[in-house]
């Protein structure tokens, strides 16, 4: 029975200390993995970004010329979201030193939401999508042709306002 006892006791505390070395060695090899989870980890690159601007320049459009202007306002802020995104994740890319060209013609079109303007909102969204082609051609990516959008992007959204 004394040995028995004696057997589990030394059982126990053998595996015990094998945990423990267990743990110790895990550790390294945990934070080598999360390491390279964290390389893995997923970050857009700017043609990435782009399609998203180019997606909501379109429904901006359309949005503005339907006097939809709570959904223009929304547009125009997934704009500027987008590019402030660009200045986060992309900062190894040299072009985005000439991103802030594209805060002015934003701020017109802004100004043209707030005063519900029809005419003003055309005129401005013109001058966005020249300044879109000016920053793709200083940078060498002039065949990146933005023009303003003929027929909505989906046909599955309504970009008229409810009533
Ligand atoms: C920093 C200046 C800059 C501004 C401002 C800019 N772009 Fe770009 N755009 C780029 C660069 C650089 C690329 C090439 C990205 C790449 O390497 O994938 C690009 C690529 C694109 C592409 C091609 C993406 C693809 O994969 O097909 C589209 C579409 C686009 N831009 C839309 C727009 C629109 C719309 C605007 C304006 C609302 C705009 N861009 C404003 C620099 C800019």
């Amino acid at each position: 029975m004394k040995a028995i006892h004696f057997a589990i006791v030394l059982l126990l505390t053998s595996s015990c200390n094998q945990g423990h070395t267990d743990v110790q060695q895990q550790i390294p090899a945990r934070t080598d993995r999360l390491q390279q989870q964290e390389n893995k980890t997923y970050k857009p690159g700017l043609g990435d970004f782009m399609l998203a601007v180019q997606m909501h320049h379109a429904k901006l459009w359309f949005a503005g010329i339907n006097s939809n202007w709570k959904l223009a306002d929304f547009e125009l802020g997934e704009i500027q979201e987008t590019f402030q995104d660009v200045q986060t994740y992309n900062r190894d890319r040299p072009e985005i030193k000439t991103i802030n060209m594209i805060n002015p013609p934003l701020e017109n079109i802004s100004k043209a939401i707030k005063k519900k303007n029809v005419e003003d909102f055309k005129s401005s969204f013109s001058l966005l999508t020249s300044t879109c082609n000016n920053c793709h051609r200083i940078n060498q990516y002039e065949f990146n042709v933005i023009t303003i959008p003929n027929s909505p992007p989906v046909n599955n959204q309504n970009f008229e306002v409810q009533k």
